[in-house]
């Protein structure tokens, strides 16, 4: 049986879909390629469509005998959500009715979500914890919080079980170098740090030195994609082997700030990375830190690439490599 990897072609669709095919898993990838980029999957069953088409996606259920949904497939920038609300809304929260009604017409049980940390809005504890108040203060995460309520209802009604992963701050590369972050435009603090040596900008600006914390910047949990990668497939065999629905963190427990960032990528690049400080970005958060207790006790997931070193090397190789 195949898993439905809906985006991926995006970053951290293509990462997964490189994990599940290094497990054995027949792989199949829908992507509209708004953001994706086609030469990221090397799957064997590649469709190039929008999920919304809700007969082209049926058709895809129709074609392969889908095991589990891994649903990436979604727009994802904070700063564009707040200025196309429509477009959010139709992407993500239409394109999750139209998938979880094809995977119910198809009777297909089970559904991994790629959530987010935006969820939650401003924290009230650090660590978060999957049980604190979820209060987005974005377009952005009130879609993908109303993504895992409909997942809810859909569960209750017709038994679609599901795992919702809130993942924290993404980031890296494929060790091999072969896949990473390629967003345009890019918005991250990583790929826009490792531009600067790569001659692509001049140099940074820091959003605010004027937070409360260790050194004014703010503070945010790094995971590496391919620990990212590894909790979907923890959570696919999980919702296979029969459990029940649930929403888990997936964070290192760590929270870096943006200047410790910088001088990491100082350290790995051997560049001087010129940074200014400029005014705080609008809805940022001081400090965003993960508690993934839940899914270390529950999926059995531990990070393998915990350090900000590894997960910067292995985004600097990629960089190095794409032109
Ligand atoms: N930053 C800078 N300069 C830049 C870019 C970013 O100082 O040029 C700072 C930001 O102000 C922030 C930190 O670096 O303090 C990290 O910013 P990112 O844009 O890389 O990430 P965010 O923490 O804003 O957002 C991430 C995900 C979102 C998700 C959010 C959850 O990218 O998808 O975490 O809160 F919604």
């Amino acid at each position: 049986m195949a898993i439905l990897i809906t985006g991926g072609a995006g970053y951290i669709g293509s990462h997964t879909v490189t994990y599940f095919q290094q497990q054995e898993k027949e792989v199949v990838v829908v992507d509209n390629l708004q953001t994706g980029h086609r030469k990221s999957v090397e799957a064997d069953h590649f469709y190039p469509l929008d999920i919304r088409d809700q007969e082209a996606l049926d058709q895809v259920f129709k074609n392969h005998k889908i095991q589990s949904v891994i649903h990436f497939a979604a727009s994802s920038l904070v700063g564009e959500s707040m200025e196309k609300p429509y477009e959010y809304y139709h992407n993500n929260v239409y394109g999750m009715l139209c998938l979880l009604e094809v995977m119910k017409n198809n009777g297909v049980k089970n559904l991994v979500f790629s959530s987010t940390a935006a969820v939650y809005g401003e924290p009230e504890n650090i660590p978060i914890q999957e049980t604190d108040k979820t209060d987005p203060t974005n377009t952005y995460g009130e879609t993908k919080l109303a993504m895992e309520k409909m997942m809810k209802w859909f569960d209750q009604a017709y038994g679609i079980t599901y795992v919702s992963l809130r993942y924290f701050n993404a980031a890296g590369a494929h060790e091999k170098g072969h896949i990473g972050e390629a967003h345009d435009p890019e918005t991250h603090l990583i790929p826009l740090v490792l531009q600067v040596p790569r001659k692509k900008r001049q140099q940074l600006f820091i959003f605010g030195d004027d937070y409360p914390t260790m050194d004014g910047t703010c503070v945010r949990d790094y995971i590496h994609v391919m620990d990212l990668a590894s909790a979907h497939y923890l959570a696919q065999q999980y919702l296979v082997a029969g459990n029940r629905s649930d929403v888990f963190n997936l964070g290192n427990g760590n929270g870096y700030s943006v200047k410790e960032v910088v001088a990491a990528a100082r350290n790995i690049t051997g560049h001087n990375i010129p940074a200014e400080i400029k005014e705080r970005r609008p809805g940022d958060p001081a400090t965003l830190i993960a508690s993934s207790e839940k899914a270390t006790k529950i999926l059995g997931w531990s990070p393998r690439y915990p350090t900000l070193e590894k997960i910067i090397e292995d985004a600097w190789r990629w960089h190095c490599r794409e032109e």
